[in-house]
């Protein structure tokens, strides 16, 4: 671990305890066993203990005051090194992250009194985390008492990201970056889905990364967290492939959709250029003090004035966004806070994406909206628009919309099943700036990409 990391750990422990004056202790987590305990899927470690240890260690507990932090972590056994080799003892992890003490685990108990929490995923460790400090801790409980003043301090640090933060967030992106370009390259050769998803994810795993979050490559852009790989893929087709890397545990997340002929066919072109209008125009409006609701606001006006235009809605676009048919094809949020998680803190439910005081619309345009707050400078976002035609949501609609959507029109766009167009933007001081920029977007940059390959 580098000096300027540690400084960087240490400067997030004395900030936390300018927030609480009450000890956090933070687990982070167990490896869960697939079939025989010491056959485990990939560890790691919960975001909230990662922030403030720098290191992804399985079952091993922080304990943080006044800016100090102690350490409960087990020595590894000695059979450990046959199978893992040998690996740091308690006390040199504990000069590796700059703790003050450091302990076995069995002296958390006696330091657990006062201490506030944050519910770790893993059952095991929730277990743990209710057994100790004698109270229910569950991740889908909303934190109350000192649990959630531990959450709002530290949302509120995690909300803007540090210099550390962004040095990983920048690497996290480049290599996702590098990813999707081997993915758009690797389009024209490839018979299915699965083998453009390893051409990408290839990438991420030469650097010593791993994804950030399931992959999404897909012709059925359709099913937006679609996770199977196995359809063929076809030259009229469009693939839609949301890949992320994640560089020491914080996310990058791209989407890109281009033609495997290489060419886009007009329908698909006329949809592709709304939808990327859409995310122009929000990246452009991106500035301090601006809501990011209103930013989604932008977009779902941008796309319904595109579908205006094309012929495929009927009416004022202002109108048709008051009354929600634009989220017949785009039906989510235009994105989310981005982290150490891609949908950072959503374990807190939506304390970290809502400013105080406010809810979530049950509006059919606005109730995926996962982030409602005034952009600060240092908070990093995605914008993600997008155009699907969802089957279910379109026969649901059919008689209510049955004039403001001229459904003849829409069956010329039968070969658009889903286009999405998705960056991870940073809020500067004078605006924004899109750390997935390297990546081309435009058709004719994505079709010359496509036949590069
Ligand atoms: N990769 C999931 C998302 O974009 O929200
Ligand atoms: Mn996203
Ligand atoms: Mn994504």
């Amino acid at each position: 671990m580098t000096l300027s990391l540690i400084d960087t750990l240490l400067t997030r422990r004395q900030r936390l305890a300018s927030l609480i004056n009450f000890p956090a202790i933070l687990w982070s987590g167990n490896s869960s066993p697939r079939n025989f305990p010491a056959n485990v899927y990939r560890f790691r470690a919960s975001s909230h203990f990662l922030y403030f240890a720098g290191l992804s260690l399985p079952n091993a507990v922080i304990r943080l005051e006044a800016g100090k932090l102690e350490l409960f972590i087990d020595d590894p056994k000695p059979s450990s090194a046959l199978w893992h080799g040998v690996t740091p003892t308690r006390d040199e992890i504990a000069v590796q992250i700059g703790a003050s003490a450091a302990y076995p685990m069995s002296e958390l108990a006696s330091r657990v009194d006062g201490a506030a929490t944050i519910a770790v995923q893993d059952a095991a460790t929730w277990t743990a985390q209710t057994q100790l400090l004698d109270r229910m801790v569950l991740p889908q409980l909303p934190a109350q008492g000192i649990d959630l003043e531990l959450a709002k301090a530290v949302i509120q640090l995690r909300l803007i990201h540090d210099e550390g933060a962004l040095v990983e967030l920048r690497s996290a992106a480049a290599v996702s970056v590098k990813a999707h370009t081997a993915g758009i390259k690797a389009v024209t050769t490839a018979k299915t889905e699965a083998s453009v998803r390893a051409a990408m994810e290839s990438v991420i795993i030469a650097h010593n990364c791993q994804t950030s979050y399931n992959s999404i490559v897909t012709v059925h852009g359709e099913v937006l967290h679609n996770e199977e790989y196995h359809h063929p893929i076809g030259a009229g087709d469009l693939l839609l492939a949301d890949v992320g890397a994640e560089s020491a545990g914080w996310a990058g997340d791209i989407t890109r959709t281009f033609p495997v002929s290489g060419k886009f066919s007009s329908t698909q072109l006329d949809i592709y250029n709304v939808v990327l209008a859409a995310h122009d125009a929000c990246i452009a409006a991106m500035h301090p003090g601006v809501e990011y609701a209103d930013i989604h606001l932008l977009a779902c006006k941008t796309i319904a004035e595109g579908l205006v235009d094309l012929g495929i809605l009927r009416g004022k676009p202002e109108d048709l966004v008051e009354k929600d048919v634009h989220a017949v094809f785009f039906p989510h949020g235009i994105g989310h806070l981005l982290g150490l998680d891609v949908h950072d803190m959503e374990d807190l439910g939506d304390l970290a994406g809502y400013e105080e005081g406010r809810e979530r619309s049950a509006r059919f345009g606005l109730g995926y909206l996962r982030l409602s707050r005034p952009l600060r400078p240092g908070m990093l976002v995605t914008i993600e628009p997008g155009f699907y035609q969802v089957p279910a949501i379109l026969n649901a609609v059919r008689s209510q919309y049955q004039y403001l959507i001229d459904w003849e029109r829409l069956e010329q766009f039968a070969d658009v099943r889903g286009i999405r167009i998705e960056d991870d933007v940073l809020v500067t001081q004078t605006g924004a700036d899109v750390l997935t920029k390297a990546l081309p977007a435009t058709p004719p940059e994505i079709e010359e990409l496509v036949g590069a390959g």
